[in-house]
């Protein structure tokens, strides 16, 4: 007998990894994905909202509501990722302009009215871009945080540093101030940082098993996947790019893929030098509480075998 489905906002900055995450949730029955927040990251926010309405396109789920959230961060200019992920965040495959409506409300009254209207504690908020739009839901409406499940975010670094700067991580790094604002809100947090996610390489058997699925969605992922790994390839000599943001999905239909431990979690706002910096007290010498379950490993064969037995769920 199936549990029941985990409800879900994924909140966003399409990106290639991200539309694995999107898709992952749209093919997986224990998801039930109420809505698809965007924010600027990768991309502008115009772009982002756009790729994530072409994403729901491809899966056939027109019916899905995407809105349109924060198109900077709390109090910085936008730092994106073109270099990574294209100059439209989705490079790779040919999509065309998205048929999938953007909604007219803002992403985030759209976070606190979904959260407010749902039972309290069965919404969870999957982050897997820069945590403005969380930070500013919580401001508006600082009752939510009670009521929200739990935040299974994608972001920061331990052991494995900074990808954007030595010591950051991208989406930390983009909107330090949002990020510090939800680790203190409370809220259960799990936290994919790097240290997992360089785990989940998209190596070329991992790839052409996700092709070799031929759907066209299958297709369009290959693709996407081809162009987004290049520059960790180049970076890291390595074979293939880490696939972020689909952890935090997979975590939550497959927890028993992922360890890590129960951590405090600070967030360096004021150097120059560190700024973004996720502090994980790993080893727990800080004596300060915790308020993340840092997740450290996972079971990678099985990570992409789910993600390629999902996939061949869509169109
Ligand atoms: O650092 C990796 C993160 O930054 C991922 O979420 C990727 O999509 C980018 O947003
Ligand atoms: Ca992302």
């Amino acid at each position: 007998m199936m549990a029941t489905p985990q409800k879900l906002i994924i909140d966003t900055d399409p990106g290639q990894d991200d539309a694995v995450a999107i898709l992952l949730a749209l093919a997986s029955p224990e998801i039930d994905l109420l809505g698809i927040t965007t924010v600027a990251g990768n991309v502008p926010l115009a772009l982002t909202e756009v790729n994530a309405r072409k994403i729901c396109d491809l899966a056939g789920r027109q019916d899905m509501p995407v809105f349109a959230g924060a198109d900077r961060p709390l109090e910085r200019k936008l730092v994106t990722a073109e270099h990574v992920h294209g100059r439209t965040g989705l490079d790779g495959p040919d999509l065309p302009d998205p048929v999938t409506p953007l909604q007219d409300r803002h992403a985030v009254d759209f976070i606190i009215q979904t959260i407010r209207s749902e039972p309290a504690g069965r919404v969870t908020i999957a982050p897997v871009g820069p945590l403005t739009n969380i930070a500013l839901a919580l401001r508006k409406a600082p009752d939510i945080a009670s009521r929200i499940k739990q935040i299974v975010m994608m972001g920061g670094g331990c052991f494995e540093g900074g990808n954007i700067t030595p010591a950051a991580e991208f989406n930390i790094y983009v909107d330090p101030e949002a990020a510090a604002e939800v680790f203190a809100a409370g809220i259960p947090i799990t936290m994919m940082p790097l240290d997992v996610t360089h785990k989940a390489m998209t190596t070329a058997v991992r790839t052409d098993a996700i092709r070799a699925t031929g759907t066209r969605t299958a297709i369009a992922v290959a693709e996407m996947l081809e162009f987004f790994e290049r520059f960790d390839e180049e970076k890291y000599g390595s074979d293939g790019g880490p696939l972020h943001d689909p952890c935090t999905v997979a975590w939550m239909i497959r927890p028993d893929m992922f360890s890590g431990r129960h951590c405090n979690v600070e967030i360096e706002t004021q150097s120059q030098l560190t700024t973004g910096m996720t502090v994980i007290d790993w080893w727990q010498v800080s004596g300060r509480p915790h308020n993340a379950f840092v997740v450290g490993d996972l079971d990678a064969d099985g990570f992409f075998t789910l993600i390629t037995e999902r996939l061949a769920k869509l169109p």
